[in-house]
């Protein structure tokens, strides 16, 4: 788990960044790139509620944005005792552009999970389908 203390840490500072105005449901994420680049996200929410921006895919968006193509962890922070997986649309993104990597639940008060994408989003659809 030590391994992940790092990434965690930076999901955490994202998720103090988080603008959910709306839900009071803050989320921070970060992502690890294989350059050993960390991106941070944070749930970005606005008055019309569907537009709303998961943490993960802020930081998803960051890292491709910078060039980033490979990634090696992805870590997501909430204040829950029961952890929070990324939705359905960011594992559907996760999957395509980070592959089958760990994915790092936390809390703020330490408890850690980690389940792979291939647990988390079996059968996928993406570009070999096509
Ligand atoms: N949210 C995330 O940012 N990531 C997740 O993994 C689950 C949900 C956000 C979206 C919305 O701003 C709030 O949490 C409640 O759904």
């Amino acid at each position: 788990m030590t391994d992940y203390n790092a990434l965690i840490a930076a999901a955490k500072l994202a998720r103090e960044n988080a603008h959910a105005n709306f839900s009071n449901f803050k989320v921070g994420a970060a992502l690890r790139a294989a350059s050993g680049r960390t991106f941070g996200g944070c749930n970005v929410e606005n008055a019309t509620y569907g537009l709303t921006v998961c943490a993960e895919r802020v930081a998803l968006f960051k890292a491709i944005s910078e060039g980033e193509r490979r990634f090696d962890a992805i870590a997501v922070v909430t204040d829950t005792d029961r952890l929070t997986p990324p939705c359905g649309a960011c594992r559907q993104l996760i999957w395509e552009f980070c592959g089958d990597v760990p994915v790092v639940m936390a809390n703020l008060k330490g408890k850690i999970e980690v389940l792979r994408m291939s647990e988390l989003f079996p059968r996928p659809f993406d570009s070999s389908n096509l």
